[in-house]
């Protein structure tokens, strides 16, 4: 009764309350709310992570300008393994290693988005696709492209790799010095071309499609992620180019889709499939299929040419010990197939996988990967330490920066592709510890891709040429947007590997 009698009251004191007071009190209310929430979130098991600032708000920015990876080795050092930097209006928090990663990697899109971090992409992938589209839609399309790398979709490739490699090489003369990073970023694009784009961008079109390339490649430069329409000759010229891709893709496309023949690409497998829980299962449009080939070449072409160039430098490097293995891997694997190169027989490659995996571990291209925190969350450090991470963080994580962390990897600054085979396997010690192409929910959806395009590519070169650095090993360039060598002279000798006696 006394329960009722108060109700009564209060309701009734409410009721005699004017609009504009209810207002004032409700705003009260959720300022009070507000505070405990975060004085009881405070004290959660964690608290939040701690700050790496300087200079109270201008000082992260400060932080980022002294480039990223500087900042991560104060943090961590200082820090730990969780530290947030405020930028302006905007927190990024760090997490640093394999203990830390888990939730990063495996979070559903609900918990940690990349539509905000990564919609810089809009103007060059286009409307209407990936980072511009909802996650049901984004689900749909990246089932496409899952499809058209599939392992059945690969085998067709492979001989397509080794095509054009052995054609590009059989252009270089007896002898020679090249830079490994302009060769591979050429011969990666004629690859993708031919295997990605098609047949007809590839035979027809490929210096008009490769001009326009590097216009929508040049309109993507670190002032963009921020700022990705900011009225620049640049950005101008990439939007351009957007344009004229669409229209050369849509021609292309109308020709395939009236043809009967078809090809074995992801041209083809793109014009041919149907979305199948959203837009009514319709099949793409031509704006959408031209999207979303430039994403797939994005997330393809520098990743792969610089993990090429890598492999490369580090293997010449190493030439008595690793150099050699891998050519003695070459010529017994000659003995037992012969001189062709199909998916199986680059499945047998395991010194050299490893070597490109070694290469990948010490300078991976894809300096962080980004999430947006739309719920918070909490994360253990290796030490037993917990923080919040509240709601509305930009969470980052660093390949870079993971892969170089002594507690993970035995003398980590040195290149032993010995590393990932048994017994040492130091990858496999904790999940997250080789992120080289991501992990978890949104891990790399080329990564057979890649790892058969190289190895094709150095399976060919160890088979045809000896080779000689005639530079140190080169800094890593953190000045572009995917991170790959400085300029490195490298001399070629052509020779012919014989097969390995048995
Ligand atoms: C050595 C070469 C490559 C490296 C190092 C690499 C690295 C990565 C990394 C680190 C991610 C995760 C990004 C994140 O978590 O935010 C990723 C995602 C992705 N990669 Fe690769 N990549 C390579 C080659 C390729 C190739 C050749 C393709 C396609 C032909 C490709 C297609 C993709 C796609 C579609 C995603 C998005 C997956 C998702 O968000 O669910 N990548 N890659």
């Amino acid at each position: 009764m006394a329960v009722e009698a108060t109700l009564q009251s209060l309701h009734s004191t409410v009721s005699a309350l004017a609009p504009v007071q209810l207002a004032v009190l409700g705003a009260l209310a959720f300022v009070v709310a507000a505070f405990v929430g975060r004085v009881v979130y405070r004290n959660l098991p964690g608290k939040q992570p701690p700050i790496l600032e300087g200079v109270p708000y201008i000082g992260g920015l400060l932080k980022f300008a002294g480039g990223p990876w500087k900042l991560m080795e104060e943090g961590y050092s200082t820090k730990g393994e969780v530290f947030t930097v405020p930028v302006a209006h905007k927190r990024v928090t760090f997490l640093i290693g394999p203990d830390v990663a888990p939730h990063f990697f495996k979070a559903t899109d609900e918990e940690l988005s990349q539509t905000e971090v990564y919609n810089f992409n809009v103007p060059t992938f286009g409307k209407g696709v990936v980072y511009d589209v909802d996650q049901k839609v984004r689900t749909e399309q990246f089932r496409f492209f899952t499809e058209a790398l599939k392992k059945e979709r690969l085998r067709k490739y492979v001989p397509q790799f080794a095509t054009e490699a052995e054609a590009y090489f059989s252009r270089w003369g007896d002898s020679g010095v090249v830079d490994l990073k302009q060769e591979f970023s050429t011969l990666v694009a004629l690859t993708a071309a031919r295997t990605l784009l098609g047949r007809e961008i590839r035979e027809q079109l490929f210096d008009q499609v490769a001009d326009l390339l590097h216009d929508l490649d040049d309109g993507m430069r670190p002032i963009s992620v921020f700022f990705p329409y900011l009225p620049t000759a640049f950005h101008k010229k990439r939007d351009e180019a957007r344009v004229k891709m669409g229209q050369i893709f849509a021609k292309v496309i109308q020709a395939r889709r009236a043809s009967p023949v078809k090809e074995e690409d992801v041209l083809q497998q793109f014009c041919d499939a149907r979305y199948q829980n959203v837009e009514g299962g319709r099949q793409l449009t031509e704006e959408e299929i031209t999207g979303l080939l430039i994403a797939v070449l994005f997330a393809g072409q520098h990743t792969s040419s610089i993990t090429s160039a890598w492999t490369g430098i580090f293997m010449i490097n190493s030439k008595d010990k690793d150099l050699a293995a891998a050519v003695q891997e070459q010529s017994e694997i000659m003995a037992r197939h012969g001189p062709g190169l199909d998916m199986d027989v680059l499945g047998e490659m395991d010194v050299l996988h490893r070597n490109i995996t070694e290469a990948l571990r010490l300078h991976p291209p894809l300096l962080l990967v980004m999430r947006y925190a739309k719920q918070g969350f909490s994360v253990t450090t290796a030490k037993g330490q917990t923080y919040n991470v509240p709601a509305g963080d930009i969470v980052a994580a660093s390949p870079n920066f993971a892969h170089v962390l002594p507690s993970v990897f035995d003398r980590p600054l040195a290149y032993e592709p010995d590393r990932f085979a048994a017994p040492r396997e130091e990858d496999k010690k904790k999940p997250f510890s080789f992120i080289g192409f991501g992990g978890g929910r949104h891990a790399c959806i080329g990564q057979n891709f890649a790892y058969l395009q190289i190895k094709a590519i150095w399976s060919v070169l160890l088979r045809s040429f000896d080779f000689e650095l005639l530079d140190p090993v080169p800094d890593a360039d953190y000045d572009s947007m995917v991170i790959g060598p400085k300029a490195c002279r490298v001399k070629y000798t052509r020779r012919k590997l014989q097969p390995a006696r048995a």
